[in-house]
This record gives structure tokens, sequence and C-alpha cells, in this order.
């Protein structure tokens, strides 16, 4: 039996992964580093200031900065990313998201969230989610980011649920990898993300009879 779904936030609820791609872009660009959408794949479920860390190498300007001009430019990366949230509506919710959720509540089972994000808590609020969460995993409660299972591990633990009657839904690589090493069942949402124990192209492809069915056959093979 399922004991509890957790998922990410940004890139799998709503498509905050683009507007953390554009305004790290926009920062990279004013220190004349060039990011494209396949480095981004990199950033994604890493935390802001690994992010930058990552940003700064692919330039070779890691050597180049004191602690504070990096906070300076990640506070500055964080004004760009809020400025995109300010238009955030629950419109933006993706596509079979509601669906989903709506699944995994008739079924009774508890959901949680799994958000290195120190946003979060305001991305909810613009989507009016806050209420779906029976345990939110977010930057404030751990101390490791993505692919560390910490944030997984503490979100299953939140929900009174063991991690191997668990699902976790994910986009980012560092994410799925953070789910597997939980020892939890994995849902990857993106073609590239083949460790993933199922895989859809898209949130709209996500559906929960056929993820439950999966679920259960995995569990047969454990
Ligand atoms: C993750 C995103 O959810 O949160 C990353 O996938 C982002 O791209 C990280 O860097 C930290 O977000 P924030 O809002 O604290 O800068
Ligand atoms: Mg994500």
């Amino acid at each position: 039996s399922i004991d509890a779904v957790i998922f990410d936030l940004d890139g799998v609820i709503t498509d905050t992964a683009h507007y953390h791609f554009l305004a790290w872009k926009q920062l990279a660009e004013e220190m004349g580093i060039h990011i494209d959408k396949e480095f981004n794949e990199r950033l994604k479920g890493v935390s802001r200031m690994d992010s930058l860390e990552l940003i700064l190498q692919e330039g070779n300007r890691q050597e180049d900065f004191t602690l504070s001009e990096k906070e300076a430019m990640a506070s500055k990366k964080n004004e760009h990313y809020c400025e995109f949230l300010k238009k955030l509506t629950p419109k933006d919710i993706l596509p079979g998201i509601r669906d989903l959720i709506s699944g995994i509540k008739a079924d009774g089972l508890s959901i949680g969230l799994a958000s290195v994000s120190m946003n979060a808590g305001t991305v909810l609020k613009a989507l009016d989610l806050e209420s779906v969460f029976d345990f939110c995993a977010d930057a404030s409660k751990i101390s490791k980011s993505k692919p560390d299972p910490e944030i997984f591990l503490t979100a299953c633990k939140g929900l009174a649920a063991i991690p191997n009657r668990s699902i976790g839904i994910e986009d980012a690589e560092a994410g799925v990898s953070a789910i597997k090493t939980a020892g939890m069942y994995a849902v990857g949402v993106g073609s590239t993300l083949k460790k993933a124990d199922y895989l859809v192209n898209a949130t709209e492809d996500l559906n929960w009879n056929e993820i439950k069915e999966a679920f259960q056959n995995w569990c047969l093979e454990n």
C-alpha cells in the first residue's frame, strides 16, 4: 500500500523552473557568462548558492569573488526571480496536476512537498495551494540540497510515511537521485530522467491510476 506522495515544486507543480533559469541567465550575462537550457538542467533542484557556484565554474570565475560578493549576486538573482513570481496565479498550475492531486486525495493518502526553494511558501500561496499539503519540507528544514535524500526523508518523516511505500515526483536529475537514495519510488517528469522508475514527458501525462499500478508492480519486484 502507498503511504504518501511527495511533490517537488519548481517545474512539477508550476513552471517556475523556467523563471529560475531566466533569472540566472540575466545574472550570468551581467558577468559575461553564457548559460543555455542544457546547462540549466544541472541547476534544477540545486540550492541558490550551489547554483551560483556551478555558474561561476562554468565561466571559470569561481576564484574571482569573496563570499559577501557571492551573497550579493545570489540576492540579485533572487530579486530577478521574485519579479517573475509577482505574475504567478492559480492559472499557472501545470496541466494534469489538479487531477493528480484530486486522485491522491480521493484515495485518502497524504501529500507532501519537497522543495529546497526559500520561495516555496510564496509560490504555494500565489497558486492558492497551501491547504493541499499535509507537510512541507522546505529550505528551512534541511541542511543539504538535492541530490542528497535529506529533503525527501524529512518529508516522509513529517508525514509518518515509510520511504519505500512513498512516491516522489520530480523534474530534476538531482531530484530523482534524491528520491532513489531515499529508497522511494521515483516518478520523473521530462524524457531525460532515465533513473526514474516511471517516466512521463510532461505533467499532463501524469495519470494517477497508472502510477498506482506501476508502483504496485515495483513493490512486488522489490
Ligand atoms: C529549487 C529549484 O526548487 O530551488 C532550483 O529547482 C533553485 O532551481 C532552488 O535554485 C533554490 O531556490 P530559491 O528560491 O531558494 O533561490
Ligand atoms: Mg524541480
